[in-house]
């Protein structure tokens, strides 16, 4: 059944590589020597996107530096599969970098569970702390076994509710399908809200706002322009249930096949990426909510307490099953006492 899948997953991009060969990458795939590896880069977002601009830059440099021997193709779009299918696809070394949200990593390990706690963190310097330190990176071996690694961080902001209505308070949510991110953790969240969580992928969420399969989703304010989601909806509502990262993973496959000058420039280009991303992201928010206002947005604020106090068990519950989190939970209780 699994090579069935592995299988399946390996035809898919095989014939998406001959598609784009054909379309959309084809500047990118085009004068590649036959001495030079493709290094693979996966992502769901589009090309006006922080996370893809970062990997261009990703690509600059490695282009420039080990050009010789190395080409990078940053396949935008969910191209090569959603987040999920393109991780499965580099765990068997069929592509080398994924962008994935934290949701998407709770399969492969459960530590990545921590950023799905609604109201984990105080506020954004907690948060940013806490990425930056040395305990966080922790966290970047715990896929190992599964054949990934995390090489770097990017900001995805906080996640908010947004539908054709404003929801300030729980209540407005109650009865509403309201998209969620495929895990566990973000399913809990809306039982404990009082809403029907519809777990899907990404690329899957314009469509099912418009046709109404769903009533509301919930995502950081660049989900209105970059993916247009502000052309169906009305209301975005600052409710701030999560803060989740966007971790840039990589194959450990490929990651072992590097020599180390060359994981020497890799690392370089991925700290690039990072500064990159995080840059282009401050820029990206204050458009996203000129854009949503253009596209007839509003954006309203929500009564978070209320928020808070629905969603409280939900840590304790996750810690229970989770102890090896507690290390980082109170990592991240102490920031957020020292930034009240
Ligand atoms: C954000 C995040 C993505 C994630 C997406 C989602 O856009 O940056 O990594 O996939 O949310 O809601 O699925």
């Amino acid at each position: 059944m699994k090579n069935n899948k592995r299988f399946t997953n390996f035809l898919i991009l095989f014939l998406c590589s001959f598609i784009l060969g054909a379309c959309s990458n084809k500047d990118s795939l085009q004068n590649v020597s036959i001495s030079q590896k493709i290094v693979r880069v996966a992502h769901g977002q589009p090309i006006n996107h922080p996370d893809h601009i970062a990997m261009l830059k990703f690509a600059e440099h490695i282009n420039e530096h080990l050009g010789d021997k190395y080409k990078v193709v940053v396949y935008d779009n969910g191209l090569l599969g959603d987040t999920k299918n393109a991780l499965e696809l580099a765990q068997t070394g069929a592509i080398d970098y994924v962008i994935s949200s934290t949701s998407n990593l709770e399969s492969f390990n459960n530590a990545y569970g921590l950023f799905s706690l609604p109201y984990l963190f105080i506020n954004e310097k907690a948060y940013f702390d806490f990425m930056n330190s040395k305990l966080s990176e922790r966290l970047y071996n715990s896929t190992e076994k599964s054949g990934l690694r995390a090489v770097t961080w990017f900001n995805a902001g906080s996640r908010n509710f947004y539908g054709s209505k404003p929801y300030t308070t729980p209540e407005d949510l109650k009865g509403e399908k309201i998209r969620v991110q495929p895990s566990p953790l973000n399913v809990a969240m809306m039982k404990a809200l009082g809403a029907g969580a519809v777990p899907m992928s990404f690329g899957e969420v314009y469509t099912a706002l418009q046709q109404g399969t769903i009533d509301g989703a919930e995502n950081n304010e660049l989900a209105l322009n970059t993916v247009k989601h502000g052309e169906v909806v009305d209301f975005y509502t600052y409710d701030e249930h999560q803060r989740q990262p966007d971790m840039l993973i990589a194959s450990t496959r490929f990651l072992n096949s590097l020599n180390s000058s060359e994981r020497k420039i890799f690392n370089e280009a991925t700290e690039l990426a990072h500064k990159t991303e995080l840059r282009e992201w401050e820029k990206a928010v204050l458009k996203a909510k000129e854009d949503g206002e253009n596209m007839g947005v509003k954006f309203v604020e929500a009564d978070i307490p209320a928020f808070q106090y629905k969603v409280k068990k939900i840590h304790k519950e996750y810690l229970n099953a989770e102890k090896n989190s507690l290390v980082y939970y109170e990592e991240i209780e102490k920031l957020n006492n020292e930034h009240k």
